[in-house]
């Protein structure tokens, strides 16, 4: 069972569009990648603006690909766009399948849009956010029945490893702490639900802070997260693999939501670049959205977007 992949606003859509423009209108045949399909927004912005490219998209959440095959069905680009259900990391091994059926040489752009997609967010029963109570769940592919849940790490994870997680990648200072009080809880009955990890993490900070935004659960949710989707290393080990699958003039854009991800993305380019003399880096600072797109999409205002180019 799926559920029906709700509401995403995409970000940065226009500057994504603009930084491929001249590619779009100059090359006849454009074949590009969307490794982040979520709800499909910056594939069809790409598409709307020029009709003769074709998209590979790629996502690991089943809600995205069953309500995705949907729309592209219902939509003028159904010829246009093959959406594959899979972690990005096979991106690589399914591309050189795809150049061997389809005859083409390399790629022309690569689209990521990290992290996680509002639907995610928003739907209880994911188990992403400690809004709402629902399962302590947070895989992005609930399909893959072996990925380990947000419940496992916290019911067996040793202190100091659960304590190592929550410091690494949520940069979370009360890590000890909050790891200490997560263990003292489970002896009593094991974590099943947000809400009971979510008053853990509360209590664990000082009464005068627990009121502060950002809210004292957010950053030890973000951790648990990035460890069950294995969100930094997966990204850390796909760039290097993208460069050589590009043609010349080929771009790759990737925008990040938080510094873990955005250092990952800056070094991945600039060390690149230094390797390869063929690759120039075309944002020297990251493109940040505007004050109205963050007044009109809060979830944009931490979005950066770093962008690299194989010259002619
Ligand atoms: C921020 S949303 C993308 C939204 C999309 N750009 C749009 O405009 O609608 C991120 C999507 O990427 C997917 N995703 C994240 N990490 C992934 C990975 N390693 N492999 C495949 N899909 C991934 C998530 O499941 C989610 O649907």
């Amino acid at each position: 069972m799926t559920y029906e992949f709700g509401k995403h606003e995409s970000v940065l859509k226009t500057e994504i569009v603009e930084n491929i423009k001249e590619l779009l209108t100059t090359k006849e045949n454009i074949l590009g990648a969307d490794l982040t399909f979520g709800g499909g927004g910056h594939v069809f912005s790409i598409l709307e603006e020029r009709e003769n490219t074709k998209i590979i998209g790629f996502d690991q959440d089943p809600d995205a690909i069953a309500t995705g095959k949907k729309k592209i069905e219902a939509s003028p680009f159904s010829e246009n766009i093959e959406l594959i259900y899979s972690n990005f990391i096979n991106f690589p091994d399914e591309f050189k399948k795809y150049k061997e059926s389809h005859d083409v040489g390399g790629i022309d752009f690569v689209t990521i849009d990290l992290g996680v997609s509002s639907h995610q967010f928003d739907k209880a029963e994911r188990g992403f956010s400690y809004r709402e109570d629902g399962p302590l769940d947070m895989r992005m592919n609930y399909g893959d029945e072996e990925a380990i849940t947000a419940a496992d790490i916290v019911n067996t994870y040793d202190e100091e490893d659960l304590a190592n997680v929550i410091y690494k990648y949520g940069e979370e200072r009360l890590s000890r702490r909050i790891a200490r009080n997560i263990v003292e809880k489970r002896k009593e009955n094991p974590f099943r639900t947000t809400k009971e990890l979510e008053e853990v993490v509360f209590l664990s900070y000082p009464p005068g802070q627990r009121h502060k935004k950002p809210h004292p659960a957010t950053r030890t949710f973000q951790a648990l997260r990035i460890e069950v989707n294995q969100e930094l290393t997966v990204i850390e080990d796909l760039i290097p693999e993208l460069f050589s699958l590009l043609n010349p003039g080929g771009i790759i854009q990737i925008i990040s939501f938080h510094s873990l991800e955005d250092r990952i993305v800056k070094w991945s380019f600039k060390n690149a670049a230094k390797e390869d003399e063929t690759l120039k880096i075309l944002t020297k600072k990251p493109v940040l959205p505007t004050q109205d797109e963050i007044l009109n999409n809060p979830r944009a205002r931490s979005a950066k977007l770093r962008v690299i180019q194989k010259i002619k």
